[in-house]
């Protein structure tokens, strides 16, 4: 069967992770055509295939054969603009744009669906953690009344950190050298990063069309060391959470530093990791967690949007080869 022909747009943490997993792990059935950056001479890299090529014009791309544009760069312009056009050329779009899919994800859905493609944005949330697809097919049979969680990894490091007595400026530092921060780390720190990633699961989950602007987002930089004293006294400590819940016909959504209990799920989260609570008002709880920032975490959603496009709802086909197993597992293993 022919390859599905992929471009990335945007060599950067994300655009660089994700092709650096295809040339190690080759999935069948996809191939990396095109990669584009503004300037390219400074991106070019050696261990990519010499039959990538590599531009720094867009309608390279869209006037190319491709058949899925991985839209890696972010912001709302120009990458919006590329995912409109891309998507009106009959192109699908693979993104891990959590602004535009917050702003824009409900006409882009349409404009992909009447165009007979798709439209996947697994990455935009909670970074390798598959928390949209689970919303989207997993918990598909429910009725989700609420979501929690840890949406932002930046802040779960900050606040983790200053859980064991460190000072903000210095930890927000480290997060930027690490590149989990966003550009501009006020979009982490204020919460309107966890704000986009919560409007977009709501949207899933509860089914409800809501504004960003309309979501309460509060500062993390309100929390001084002395708070975790405070909190660790009621035993709780303080975590960035993203809540949602459906009360009858109204949504509450909030983004904020709150107490959490000790004993709960959401305060053993450190570092970038993300965490989600989605209660069912069938299935009851069901928590999801891992890492929700970086490059490889978030480029392993987006290549797994990119098979599930490739190869349809079963991304990954059944082995075609019978393998030994061996028995040699001893309770050693469990007793350090
Ligand atoms: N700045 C984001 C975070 C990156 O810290 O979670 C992943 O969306």
């Amino acid at each position: 069967a022919a390859k599905v022909r992929a471009a990335i747009l945007g060599f950067g943490t994300v655009g660089s992770s994700v092709a650096r997993i295809l040339c190690d792990s080759k999935p069948a059935g996809v191939e990396l055509t095109h990669i584009f950056n503004r300037n390219v001479a400074r991106k070019r890299v050696d261990w990519v295939s010499q039959s990538v090529i590599w531009t720094e014009a867009i309608e390279d791309v869209l006037s190319a054969p491709v058949d899925v544009v991985l839209e890696l760069a972010g912001g709302l312009d120009p990458a919006g603009d590329w995912v409109r056009r891309a998507l009106e050329a009959g192109k699908s779009v693979v993104t891990a744009n959590k602004k535009l899919i917050a702003e824009h994800g409900i006409a882009l859905d349409k404009l992909a669906r009447s165009k007979g493609c798709h439209l996947f944005y697994g990455a935009a949330v909670a970074g390798g953690v598959p928390v949209i697809p689970g919303l989207q097919q997993g918990l598909a049979g429910d009725r989700i009344t609420r979501i929690e969680g840890i949406l932002n990894g930046t802040c779960n490091f900050i606040l983790s950190k200053m859980e064991d007595g460190a000072d903000f400026a210095q930890i927000l530092k480290e997060t930027q050298a690490l590149g989990y921060a966003e550009a501009d780390p006020t979009e982490d720190v204020a919460g309107f990063d966890a704000r986009a990633k919560l409007v977009i699961l709501l949207r899933i989950a509860l089914r409800a069309d809501v504004a960003v602007s309309d979501v309460a987002a509060k500062s993390i930089t309100e929390i001084a060391a002395i708070d975790f004293a405070y909190a660790r006294e009621m035993g709780c400590t303080i975590r960035q959470i993203s809540r949602a819940e459906l009360r009858g016909d109204e949504v509450l959504a909030t983004v904020g530093p709150m107490l959490v209990p000790q004993d709960s799920p959401l305060a053993w989260s450190r570092g970038t990791e993300n965490m989600l609570l989605v209660g069912g008002a069938y299935g009851g709880d069901v928590v999801f967690s891992g890492h929700g920032a970086g490059g490889h975490p978030t480029a392993v959603a987006v290549i797994s949007d990119l098979l599930a496009i490739a190869h349809g709802s079963c991304a990954i086909g059944l082995p075609s080869k019978k393998v030994g197993v061996s028995g040699d597992f001893l309770l050693r293993h469990y007793i350090r």
